[in-house]
Formats: C-alpha cells, structure tokens, sequence
C-alpha cells in the first residue's frame, strides 16, 4: 500500500499534507555530522552506500516524514559524465577541468560511479515502511550544465549564460548529453526502487524569457516523458526555483506530475494560475524555520489554507540552512499535524 505522499503525487488529497523537506539529510542533524566526520567527507559519505542510505534514513526516523530523499548531489552526474569532482570544506563544489577550459569529448565517463547510488536507494527501501515514500533525484540540465560550465557555483550563473549568447550550438550539446544520462540516471532509480523523482533547476530564475524556454522548459519536457514512456506510474516533480511568473508555462510544456513552489511565490496566486489538481509541493521559507517563533505555524497554516483542495506536499522553498534548531523542524511539524 502506497503512503500518502506518492497518493498526493498522484492526485489524493488526505487530511494532512504529507511532508518532507529539500535537505531534510545534512549538516543541522548531529547524527550526520558525525557519521560525515567519520568517513572524512561529502563525497566517501555519498560513494558509501551502507552510510549513504544511513543519512537518508536519519530524518524519517527523527522526524516521521512521509518521504526519504535518496542522499546524493545533482553533481554526480556530471562526475559519471568524466569531470573531476571535489567538495572542498566551506567552499562548496568544484568540478575540473571547467567546460570553458576542455570539451565534454575529452572526458572519459565511468557510469559505474551510479552504482553505489543505485544501492544506497535499495538499501533505504529495505529500511523504510511501506508507507514512506522513496524520492530519487537528479539536477535539471541547465543547473547541472552551469556548474560545468564555471567548475563551481558563480555569480548569476554569468559563465553559462554568456556561452548561451555566443554559441548556444556548444550549450545545445552539452544540456542534451546531460539529458540523456540524466535519464539514464532517473530509470537506474526508479528500477532501484524510488517510487517518485524530483528535478531540481536551482537556478531556472536567472534566465530572460526565450532563454527559459530553451534552456529549462525543453530538456526538462524531454527527461518527463522518458520517464513517463518507461515507468508511467512513477510521478515526476519539477522544482524550478525562480521560475516565478513562468510556471504556469513551465508545467504545461514539461509534463510534470507535481510543481515545488519555492518560497518566494504566493501560495494563492498559484493556486490560480496553476491547471486544477495539479499537484503542489511547498513552500514554507528555509529561514522562517532557522529563525522559528510564532510565525512560523501560522505562515503554515496560510499555506495549507491557500491549497486548500489541491494536493499538497508540505515542503520548504528550498533546502533546509545548516544551522536551523531542531525544535522549529518539530514546531513546523506539530503546525501541520497537530
Ligand atoms: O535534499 C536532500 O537532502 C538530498 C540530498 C541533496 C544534496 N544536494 C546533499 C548535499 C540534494 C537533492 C542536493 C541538491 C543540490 N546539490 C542542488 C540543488 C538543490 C539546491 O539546494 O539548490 C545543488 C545546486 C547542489 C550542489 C551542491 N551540493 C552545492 C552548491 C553544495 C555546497 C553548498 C552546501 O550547501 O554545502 C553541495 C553540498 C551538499 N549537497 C551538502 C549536502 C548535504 C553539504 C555537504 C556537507 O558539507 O556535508
């Protein structure tokens, strides 16, 4: 019997919104501090299944949410793709060589970095009760390709953008060889036992408009209905953080079965603009639960009352902050369920 986020996902609407959060595994949960110092970083910690699918089990034990991301980075894909990855402590990702200094044909790709991911999502549905619902991911294509393209994260996504000006043919190439491993990727999870997948484009918003089209809404429609040709029962969730006023357009053109709303968007307006029964996920701001206090159940309960008849996954805007209290994660929790 399904639980009652992949029933949201595919149309229902309970009670209570089923609830996960977008980084509900990492560094404000001691218990993944520790087990990361001990396999002495990021990476070893995503390579090591049995640890992996440790950390992605930790909040629904802590916190009983209705869903268990796979524990992974959207930066796998271009390290299976041949680019050298590294985390290096306090300065996030760097990818070498960048796309600006080598070509995608000097890579050597080794699919098999996959595996361990592979395992690590049936390791955790071997840990998680029926009734919590297994989520896979991967990057969308224009995020992936913009830390290619610079080698780590950059002001305005400024590198990837200008080569979309001056030789959008080269980006053309790259997003379309991402797409095609990054469905590869998706079905290698799904066969693993994720029962939905999310699409994170953390940076849909810095596009002008044609640019969002192309660059977004194309790759995305076509990873959607891979993924609905191959496994038509397993919802796809697109998050196109910034989207803003786009994603009516975004959901009509790409197929998703759900939308994530990140905290910046109204929860009325797209109640609105979004198609009838179209499932929502969102959309409470990451900084309203580090900062806690009597906002934070009432900005919940505006929202579960904006949706109010439309299926709603509760979540975050965007990733949970490392340094967010573990009693605003149960006070939001007690908001939603009582
Ligand atoms: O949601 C989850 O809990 C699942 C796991 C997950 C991680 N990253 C783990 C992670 C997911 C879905 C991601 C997605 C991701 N990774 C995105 C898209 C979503 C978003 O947040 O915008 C992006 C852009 C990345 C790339 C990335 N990974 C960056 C820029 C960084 C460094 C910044 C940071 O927050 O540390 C990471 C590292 C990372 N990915 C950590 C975790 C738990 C922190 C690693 C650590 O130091 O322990």
């Amino acid at each position: 019997m399904p639980g009652p986020l992949l029933d949201t996902l595919k149309g229902s609407i309970p009670d209570v919104p089923p609830v996960w959060l977008m980084r509900q595994a990492g560094r404000y949960l001691p218990e993944y501090r520790e087990l990361r110092a001990e396999k002495g970083g990021f990476l070893e910690l995503v390579y090591d299944s049995e640890a992996a699918a440790e950390v992605t089990v930790q909040p629904i034990r802590r916190f009983g949410f209705d869903g268990a991301i796979l524990f992974s980075d959207i930066l796998i894909v271009p390290h299976a793709m041949g680019q050298g990855l590294e985390f290096l402590a306090g300065e996030g990702p760097k990818l070498s060589p960048t796309l600006l200094e080598a070509k995608l044909e000097d890579f050597t790709a080794d699919h098999t970095r996959f595996d361990p991911v592979y395992r690590t999502v049936q390791l955790t549905r071997q840990q998680i009760g029926d009734r919590v619902t297994m989520l896979g991911f991967a990057g969308s294509p224009w995020t992936v390709a913009t830390y290619m393209i610079a080698g780590q994260g950059s002001k305005d996504q400024g590198p990837a953008r200008l080569m979309a000006y001056r030789d959008p043919k080269r980006l053309e190439a790259i997003i379309s060889a991402i797409v095609d491993v990054t469905i590869g990727y998706l079905r290698g999870q799904i066969d693993a036992g994720a029962e939905a997948v999310q699409l994170f484009d953390s940076w849909a918003g810095s596009l002008a408009p044609d640019q969002f089209e192309r660059w977004v809404i194309a790759p995305n429609a076509k990873i959607a209905a891979a993924i609905k040709s191959s496994h038509p029962d397993v919802p796809v969730i697109g998050f196109p953080k910034g989207a803003a006023a786009h994603l009516p357009a975004y959901v009509r053109e790409t197929g998703v079965d759900a939308v994530g709303l990140d905290e910046t968007v109204d929860p009325h307006w797209a109640n609105e603009a979004l198609p009838e029964g179209l499932p929502v996920q969102g959309n409470l701001d990451p900084l309203l639960v580090e900062a806690g206090g009597a906002a934070l159940p009432e900005r919940v309960a505006t929202i579960v009352r904006a949706v109010e008849g439309r299926p709603h996954v509760f979540n975050l805007g965007h990733g949970i902050g490392q340094f967010t209290p573990i009693e605003h994660v149960e006070q939001l929790l007690r908001a939603l369920r009582g």
